[in-house]
C-alpha cells in the first residue's frame, strides 16, 4: 500500500496551461502579464486594495516589518504556536519576538495573553490563523488600537477562511500568505502581501526590489534593499489555483467532515474549532488527544508512520525549541505558557493533502482508533 501523504496539492489541466503559456510567452514585455492578473484577482478576493505577489510568506512577513518600521529594539508578539517562519524575521530587522499564549479554543493568540506581554517596547503584534482557523480578532484589533500597536496577519495557513464576513488577511495593518507545496493554494514556493494602505504598498514595492522606485530611472537604487520577486510561471499557477479557490476550499471542508464523522465515536479527542463567526478553512486537520490515552504525540506518530501515514507534530512551542534557548523571552514563556505546554505535546496534523478521497479517511480514522485504543 502507498504510504498516505500529510499534505499535497490539486493541480490540474487548467493549471498546467498557464503555466505552459507562462514559459511560453511571459517573458520580455509580457513578463509580468500573469503577476498583474493574479495580484489583482487575489486582492479581489480578500477585499483588500493591494496585493503583491513574492517568493514566500517569510519575505511578506521581513517586508512588513520593514515597511512597518519596526527596529533594532522594539517588542514583536507571536504566539507561541506557529511556525518559527512567523518570529523569524523579528529578528531578520534586529528586534525581540515575546512569545504570547494560544487560546484554548482556537490555538490561535489568546488576546488575554497578548494584552499582557504588552510593554512600552511592543510595536507590532502576528496573529496567526492557525491550520485554516482564527483568533478572536476583534479583541486583537481593539487592544491593539488602544496601545497603538500595529498588526501583520499571518494567514499562511488561512487563505480563504472568514471572521465576521471578513476574509482572512484582511484584518491587520498587513496581511501576509504563503503558497508553498503544502498549501490549499500552492504555487510550489510563493507568498503574498496585502494591504489597504498606499504608504505601507508604496514603501514595499521600493524594498522588495533593490531600493529602485518602480518606473525609475534604469539601475538608479535609492537604498540598498532586497530581491523578493515571485516569477511568472508560479504567478500563472497561482492564478489558475485561485480561479479554482472555491472548489479547493470546498474539499477541504468535506475531507474535515469526513474526518469528524468516523472519529465521531472517539470520545477524548479535540479537533480543529469553528466557534461562532469564523469560516474554517482547516488546512491541515487537528486531534489533540486527551492526557488519559497515556499517549504523546511523538508515540501517536510513530504508531501512524509505522502503518503508512504520514502526521506532523503540532507545532511545539517557539520558546520551547533550541533556536530560541538563549532568548529571555523564550524564558519568560516556557513558565507563563500553559496553555499552548497543555496542548502541543498531545496533539499532531492528521493528513490533509486534498487528493485525500472519502475512503483513505475512512481508513485513516480506522487505524488512528485502533492505535489510540490499543
Ligand atoms: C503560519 C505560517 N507562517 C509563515 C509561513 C511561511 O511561509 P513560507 O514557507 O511561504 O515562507 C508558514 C509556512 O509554512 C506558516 O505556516
Amino acid at each position: 500500500m502507498q504510504r498516505i501523504p500529510v499534505a499535497g496539492p490539486w493541480i490540474t489541466q487548467k493549471e498546467i496551461d498557464y503555466v505552459t503559456d507562462a514559459v511560453t510567452n511571459a517573458w520580455y514585455g509580457n513578463a509580468n502579464i500573469y503577476h498583474e492578473r493574479f495580484e489583482k484577482a487575489f486582492a479581489e478576493y480578500i477585499g483588500v486594495k493591494y496585493a503583491m505577489a513574492l517568493p514566500n510568506c517569510t519575505s511578506a512577513i521581513h517586508l512588513a516589518l520593514l515597511a512597518l518600521g519596526i527596529k533594532e529594539g522594539d517588542e514583536v508578539i507571536v504566539p507561541d504556536a506557529t511556525w518559527i517562519a512567523s518570529s523569524a524575521p523579528i529578528s531578520y530587522v534586529s528586534a525581540n519576538p515575546v512569545f504570547a499564549d494560544i487560546d484554548k479554543q482556537t490555538w490561535c493568540l489568546s488576546a488575554d495573553s497578548f494584552e499582557a506581554c504588552i510593554t512600552p517596547k511592543t510595536r507590532a503584534v502576528i496573529p496567526v490563523d492557525l491550520y485554516g482557523g482564527m483568533p478572536d480578532m476583534d479583541s486583537i484589533r481593539e487592544i491593539a488600537r488602544q496601545y497603538n500597536i500595529a498588526i501583520i496577519e499571518d494567514a499562511a495557513e488561512a487563505l480563504g477562511a472568514e471572521y465576521k464576513g471578513k476574509r482572512a488577511g484582511s484584518l491587520g495593518d498587513v496581511g501576509v500568505f504563503s503558497f508553498h507545496g503544502s498549501k490549499t493554494l500552492t504555487t510550489g514556493e510563493g507568498g503574498m502581501l496585502v494591504t489597504d494602505s498606499e504608504d505601507i504598498f508604496k514603501r514595499i514595492q521600493v524594498l522588495r526590489d533593490h531600493g529602485r522606485q518602480p518606473g525609475d530611472r534604469m539601475f538608479w537604487n535609492t537604498e540598498v534593499a532586497y530581491k523578493y520577486k515571485m516569477s511568472s510561471m508560479q504567478a500563472a499557477l497561482g492564478l489558475a489555483q485561485l480561479e479554482r479557490i472555491n472548489e479547493l476550499l470546498s474539499r477541504k471542508r468535506q475531507q474535515f467532515e469526513w474526518y469528524k464523522e468516523y472519529l465521531a465515536k472517539l470520545d477524548g479527542i479535540t479537533l480543529n474549532a469553528e466557534p461562532e463567526g469564523i469560516q474554517n478553512v482547516y488546512w491541515m486537520v487537528t486531534i489533540v488527544l486527551d492526557t488519559k490515552y497515556g499517549l504523546n504525540k511523538t508515540q501517536l506518530m510513530e504508531r501512524l508512520s509505522q502503518r503508512g501515514i504520514d502526521t506532523r507534530p503540532f507545532f511545539h512551542p517557539l520558546s520551547s525549541i533550541p533556536a530560541y534557548e538563549h532568548s529571555e523571552q523564550a524564558h519568560l514563556a516556557r513558565k507563563r505558557n500553559k496553555i499552548v505546554y497543555g496542548i502541543s505535546p498531545y496533539a499532531i496534523n492528521l493528513p490533509s493533502a486534498l487528493s485525500l478521497t472519502k475512503k483513505e479517511i475512512s481508513a485513516i480514522c480506522a487505524t488512528l482508533i485502533n492505535v489510540i485504543q490499543d
